[in-house]
């Protein structure tokens, strides 16, 4: 097994205790591409200190941006050098989020040149959409497996707002034509937009910025073009799927957590699942409590956009269920081949078979642990949950798929009781 990161869990812990989630990965890579937009400085706030954002920090500098780290989780970021138009693979190879450059500097430069995004492949996870809305609002496309190229038409520097109509609800289509409309000349309508919660922080972010943006959160989302916008201080909101994990890890060891600084109506499509299962689940102002009560139910899930149960917690509640007695039915309805985490599950003695994108899980008393390699991010947190709960040794090899999305995660479940060690080729 390849891979520079291993994580070694002795199972059979009970989570316990209180903890803290971190600002949102998925709202981060978003609004660090955002800035580019600005004409003045942006101080980001509640930013995860993540693989993903290193990442993004590296391909900010190398288009000519001043980035400077007030904290590790605050950054100062002023992009009134940066010239740059083109993102080169060895940085675009290393995140999905690398096509947000493209609607981020087609929306400032009126030309892009990003290399094709890398980022978990569990699935083929075209972008035609994207490419769809940027021709819409007035580019000339070219995309190639290498790479996408955008520009105005017509030598001009300016998009033009229009109407944009996607076949289907996606997170990232949705925030790549946001990010090209916002400076656009005149109005884009985006039809059948995401409504997940850091699209509306994006909106946020963009409006505290000066952008005129309305509807972000519903299915249609509005946005008059301005021509310029100003510096900002912004706190992203937290992560909602690090906070949904760290929930699902305390029903998983039969805990009690309190997992502070959330959101909890961010959460509520799992926690009614946890509530149906038989778990118990306090919300409170900004925290959601999550207690083991006496025994578990069987669930079926159903994942969907949002509000809906999200695609990124299917692989660890995959997990969970897995020692949950009797047969859950979890059906994956985002992706059609999200199932890197089931190998490794049966390896640890888990009973899960894929028929037609729905795993069926009959669940067993105990897993045990094993060596076992993580595919993609979520699926190494499934492994995470499912180490936490093994009786026994399980190594996590190729860990640094979960540093892309989870600040030093055994770290945080160590101080509620996990034992879990990093190996790691710059620690030996
Ligand atoms: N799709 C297309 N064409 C497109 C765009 C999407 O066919 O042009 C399809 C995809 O193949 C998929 C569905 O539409 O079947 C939804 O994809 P979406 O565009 O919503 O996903 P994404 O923007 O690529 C983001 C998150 C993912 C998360 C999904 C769904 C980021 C950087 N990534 O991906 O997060 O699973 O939305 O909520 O925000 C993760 O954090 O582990 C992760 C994979």
């Amino acid at each position: 097994m390849e891979g520079k990161e291993k994580l070694v869990i002795n199972g059979g812990c009970v989570l316990e205790g209180k903890t803290r989630v971190n600002g949102g990965k998925n709202t981060s890579v978003a609004v660090l591409p955002a800035v580019l937009l600005s004409d003045d400085v942006c101080v980001i706030e509640n930013v995860p200190d993540i693989e993903d954002v290193k990442v993004l920090v590296q391909i900010l500098r190398s288009l000519g941006a001043k980035v400077e780290y007030e904290t590790p989780e605050r950054l100062r970021i002023d992009p009134r050098k940066a010239e740059g138009t083109k993102v080169e693979s060895c940085y675009a190879g290393r995140l999905r989020a690398s096509y947000y450059l493209a609607g981020a500097l087609l929306g400032r430069c009126g030309q892009a040149e990003v290399a094709f995004p890398g980022g978990c492949n569990f699935d083929d996870r075209p972008i035609d959409q994207h490419i769809m809305g940027f021709q819409a609002l007035g580019a000339a496309t070219e995309t190639s497996d290498e790479v996408i190229r955008a520009k105005v038409k017509d030598g001009g520097k300016r998009l033009k707002g229009n109407d944009v109509f996607f076949d289907m609800v996606t997170v990232g289509g949705t925030i790549n034509v946001m990010l090209a409309a916002v400076k656009a000349e005149g109005k884009t309508t985006i039809y059948n937009a995401a409504k997940e919660p850091h699209i509306v922080d994006l909106a946020n972010f963009l409006n505290s910025m000066g952008a005129r943006i309305k509807g972000a959160g519903t299915d249609m989302i509005r946005i008059r073009g301005v021509d310029h916008l100003n510096g900002t201080n912004y706190a992203v909101i937290p992560d909602q799927i690090e906070t949904g994990t760290l929930m699902i890890a305390a029903a998983a060891t039969r805990g009690d957590v309190t997992i502070y600084g959330c959101i909890p109506t961010h959460m509520e499509a799992l926690t009614a699942k946890l509530l149906e299962m038989g778990a118990r689940v306090t919300d409170m102002d900004d925290a959601i409590r999550v207690r083991f009560q006496n025994a578990y139910r069987p669930v079926r899930v159903k994942t969907q956009v949002y509000p809906g149960f999200p695609t990124d917690l299917q692989q660890p509640m995959t997990a969970l269920l897995t020692t949950t007695p009797g047969t859950s039915y979890v059906q994956e309805n985002i992706y059609k081949t999200r199932f890197g985490h089931i190998n490794p599950l049966i390896h640890m003695g888990a009973e899960a078979r894929v028929e037609d994108q729905t795993i069926i899980i009959n669940g067993v008393p105990q897993l045990h642990g094993a060596a076992v390699e993580a595919t993609d991010l979520r699926a190494g947190a499934a492994l995470l949950v499912a180490g936490l709960m093994a009786q026994g040794i399980t190594e996590i090899h190729r860990a640094e798929l979960i540093d892309r999305g989870y600040e030093h995660i055994e770290k945080k479940l160590n101080l509620l009781g996990a034992r879990i060690e990093r190996e790691s080729p710059s620690l030996m």
